[in-house]
């Protein structure tokens, strides 16, 4: 049996080229999956598909750069589950443009995702694990980011908090280039 049979694992941009390959990985292992992305049908199709394999799947639309819907999605899934075992943040932009062709909207559009977005999906997944966090303090929750560099400074402040870096585990994979 694996180690992460029936852990629920969060997965945002679950509907892309790598986010389909996450759910692919965590649906082997027998994960239960909340998918979360702002592309609805794509995401729709992507559930489908896993629940045809019969993985469990829950998809949630959610816009990351609006923090009311971060915190709808983690609702949702608590309402369904109780609980969050694994975040992967692992949706992201990234703008195509050159130097100088480079508009305001552009930067703020990929910082919106990349960096504001992780930080609050972090910020409330890693509250509900705090919260499940045994007497010891200790619980077997992880999180991890993909992607954006910024998800390095994010992933390491939690890690490193003195008092919470027992409660779950961070790690960070970024400035790599990977396909399918
Ligand atoms: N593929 C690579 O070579 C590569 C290299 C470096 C970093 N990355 C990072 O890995 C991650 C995944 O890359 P990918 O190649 O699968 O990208 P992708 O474009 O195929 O998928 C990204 C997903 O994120 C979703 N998304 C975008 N903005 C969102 C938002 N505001 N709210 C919710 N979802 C949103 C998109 O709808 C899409 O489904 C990204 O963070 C990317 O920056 C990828």
């Amino acid at each position: 049996m694996s180690s992460l049979q029936g852990k629920v694992v969060v997965i945002t941009g679950a509907a892309g080229g790598l986010g389909g390959s996450l759910c692919d990985g965590f649906a082997n292992e027998e994960c239960r999956l909340v998918l979360a992305d702002k592309n609805a049908t794509k995401l729709a199709d992507s559930v489908s598909s896993l629940q045809q394999r019969g993985a469990s799947a829950l998809g949630v639309p959610t816009d990351l750069t609006d923090t009311g819907q971060i915190r709808q999605m983690l609702q949702a899934l608590m309402n369904a589950y109780d609980r969050i075992d694994v975040l992967v943040n692992n949706a992201g932009l990234c703008t195509a443009r050159s130097f100088w062709s480079l508009t305001e909207q552009d930067w703020d559009e990929v910082l919106n995702v990349n960096v504001k977005g992780l930080f609050f999906a972090l910020q409330t997944a890693a509250t509900h694990m705090r919260d499940r966090a045994g007497n010891d303090g200790y619980s077997d929750a992880a999180f991890l980011a993909i992607g954006p560099r910024g998800a390095a400074g994010a992933t390491e402040s939690q890690r490193s908090s003195p008092r919470t870096n027992r409660e779950y585990r961070g790690s960070c994979l970024c400035g790599c280039f990977l396909s399918k």
